[in-house]
């Protein structure tokens, strides 16, 4: 009998009896405690999804925009949007590697993980002690980061085709790893599947393979938010410039320019992937900016008074702000310019300004010119979210993220 048919129902009874064996089961290898490199027993299949690969006939890619619009590309490639999904590389991945540094201890004192990198690649391990001499593992690699590591980042796994998230994150504020956001802490859980939307979001364009949800052509996953998902298909636009004849005027010009484009058509640019996840009504990656929004994705309508989570959902939460009712031009632009890495929240101040006087703040008085550079402090706080929570240690973790509902908030300073 082999080892692994001697070990597995001992095993499956061990974790069906603490709730685990749906995650660890599938794919799993087995090893003894003393035999060695467990994840080249858990080669994968997969191949590491190149960045380049055109969407569609009419997508052309950021590189086809930098013979003309060279500095926006090369700013725009320092900025959050284009890194919020990347290749695996020792820059690109924020975790550490080194001994000391590579180990997440769960609640569960049977099961760590382990991070190592070698030629092969970057990988998470789950080493899961069965008996004195024993243990279960799985080893998968990380195949697409995810997450600018602003807050923290996600890592990614091909199982043939199929994406999944792996149970270990980074955690920037704490400069460690942590149990990914969702995951139960003290498990090994595998087979919690990317569905389009995730990708939608964090990244530029994929073929979807479904069933199941999260079977993907891998060589076409283009990673990074690109200029397209903003512009819309570039194809026509580069070919009328590099022609004998380039358009003179803004209507020949064959790519959106969202400043042109209603207030609400610009807010649907950004609300494709800052509203929150919605539900798709129509297949992935159909919108296009200009289109109204509400054809492609049902968002829910929110209780007026209802408490509307902060993540990735800036585009309701300024839209119920008295600035933004009461005022016609107010849009994310107003405040940002996402070609460029904005940061300082001191810097935005002059955005209000444009609209307010300093004196019309009513703790002007007792505060005086203090609040200068301070609007955003005390009317756009940083709140913590419920959607993305994590642990570490025990202990549960909760980003901050930016209110976008500009208001009077009575706990600010
Ligand atoms: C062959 C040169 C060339 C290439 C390649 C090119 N553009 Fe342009 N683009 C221009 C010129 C010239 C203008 C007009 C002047 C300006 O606004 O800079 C322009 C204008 C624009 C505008 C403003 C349109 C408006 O209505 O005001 C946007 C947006 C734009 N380009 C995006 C892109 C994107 C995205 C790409 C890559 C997919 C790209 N361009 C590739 C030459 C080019
Ligand atoms: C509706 C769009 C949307 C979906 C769906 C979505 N995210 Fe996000 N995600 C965002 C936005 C926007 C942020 C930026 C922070 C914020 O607004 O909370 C973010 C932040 C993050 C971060 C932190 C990034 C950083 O550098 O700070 C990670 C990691 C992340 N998301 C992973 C995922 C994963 C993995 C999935 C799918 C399983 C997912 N997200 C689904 C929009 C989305
Ligand atoms: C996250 C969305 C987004 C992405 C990604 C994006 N842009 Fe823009 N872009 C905009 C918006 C919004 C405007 C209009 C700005 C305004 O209203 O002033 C704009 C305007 C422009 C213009 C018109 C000139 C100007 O400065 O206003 C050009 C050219 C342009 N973008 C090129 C690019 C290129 C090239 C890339 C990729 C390197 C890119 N954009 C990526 C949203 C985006
Ligand atoms: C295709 C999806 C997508 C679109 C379209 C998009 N965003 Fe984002 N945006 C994201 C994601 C994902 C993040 C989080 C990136 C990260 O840190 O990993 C983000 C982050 C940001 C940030 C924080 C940047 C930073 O430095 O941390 C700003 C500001 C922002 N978006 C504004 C906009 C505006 C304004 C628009 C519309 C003009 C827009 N976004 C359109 C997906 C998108
Ligand atoms: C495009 C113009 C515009 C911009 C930019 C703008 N506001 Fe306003 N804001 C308004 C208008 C208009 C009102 C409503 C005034 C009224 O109804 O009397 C308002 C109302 C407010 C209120 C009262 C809110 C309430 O719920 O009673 C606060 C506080 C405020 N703004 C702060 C800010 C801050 C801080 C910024 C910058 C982060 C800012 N505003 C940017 C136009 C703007
Ligand atoms: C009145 C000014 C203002 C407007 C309008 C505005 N923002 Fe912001 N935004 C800010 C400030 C200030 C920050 C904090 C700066 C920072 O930390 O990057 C911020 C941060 C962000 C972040 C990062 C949040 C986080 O905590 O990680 C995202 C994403 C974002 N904005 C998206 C948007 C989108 C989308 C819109 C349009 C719906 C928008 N913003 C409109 C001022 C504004
Ligand atoms: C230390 C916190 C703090 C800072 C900094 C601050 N505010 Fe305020 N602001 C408040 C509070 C609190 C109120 C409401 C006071 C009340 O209702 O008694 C207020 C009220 C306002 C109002 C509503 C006035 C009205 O009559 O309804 C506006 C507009 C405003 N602030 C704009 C600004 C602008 C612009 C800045 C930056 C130059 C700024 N605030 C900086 C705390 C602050």
């Amino acid at each position: 009998m082999s080892l692994l048919e001697r070990q597995r129902p001992s095993l499956n009874e061990r974790t069906s009896a603490s709730g685990q064996a749906r995650m660890l089961s599938g794919t799993i290898v087995i090893v003894a405690a003393l035999s060695g490199a467990p994840w080249a027993m858990a080669a994968s299949q997969a191949q590491v999804p190149n960045g380049g690969n055109p969407y569609s006939a009419s997508f052309v890619g950021d590189e086809a925009c930098n013979a003309c619009h060279q500095e926006k590309v090369h700013s725009f490639h320092e900025t959050a949007h284009a890194r919020t999904s990347r290749a695996p590389s020792s820059e690109s991945i924020h975790g550490k590697f080194e001994d000391g540094s590579n180990v997440l201890k769960t609640v569960n004192p049977n099961l760590v993980f382990v991070m190592e990198g070698n030629e092969k690649g970057f990988y998470q391990t789950a080493h899961m002690r069965t008996s004195a001499i024993e243990e279960l593992s799985r080893s998968e690699r990380i195949d697409v980061v995810v997450g600018s590591g602003r807050k923290g980042q996600s890592y990614l796994f091909w199982d043939g085709d199929q994406l999944f998230q792996l149970p270990v994150s980074y955690w920037t504020e704490l400069d460690s790893w942590v149990n990914s956001p969702g995951f139960i802490d003290g498990s090994a859980d595998f087979e919690r599947p990317i569905v389009p939307r995730c990708l939608e979001c964090h990244a530029s364009s994929f073929e979807n393979l479904a069933p199941p949800e999260n079977r993907y052509n891998p060589a076409s996953l283009v990673l990074g938010v690109s200029c397209e998902k903003c512009h819309g298909p570039g194809s026509e636009h580069v070919a009328r410039f590099q022609s004998k004849s380039p358009p003179k005027s803004p209507v020949d010009f064959a790519i959106v320019n969202p400043r042109r484009l209603s207030r609400a058509r610009q807010l649907d640019v950004c609300a494709q992937c800052h509203q929150g996840a919605g539900e798709s009504i129509t297949p992935s990656l159909s919108f296009v900016p200009g289109d109204d929004l509400r054809h492609f994705i049902a968002f829910q309508k929110s209780e007026a008074k209802a408490r509307v989570d902060v993540h990735a959902r800036q585009v309701p939460l300024l839209e119920r702000s008295r600035c933004f009712q009461s005022s016609t031009t107010l849009t994310c632009t107003t405040c940002h310019d996402v070609h460029l890495p904005q940061r300082d929240a001191a810097s935005f101040a002059p955005r209000c300004l444009a609209c307010h006087k300093v004196e019309g703040c009513r703790a002007f008085p007792k505060l005086g010119h203090d609040i200068d550079t301070r609007c955003i402090d005390c009317h756009m706080p940083l709140q913590e979210t419920g959607k993305i929570v994590s642990s570490v240690d025990g202990k549960v973790i909760r980003p901050m993220v930016r209110s976008h509902q500009i208001a009077i908030y009575p706990e600010s300073p």
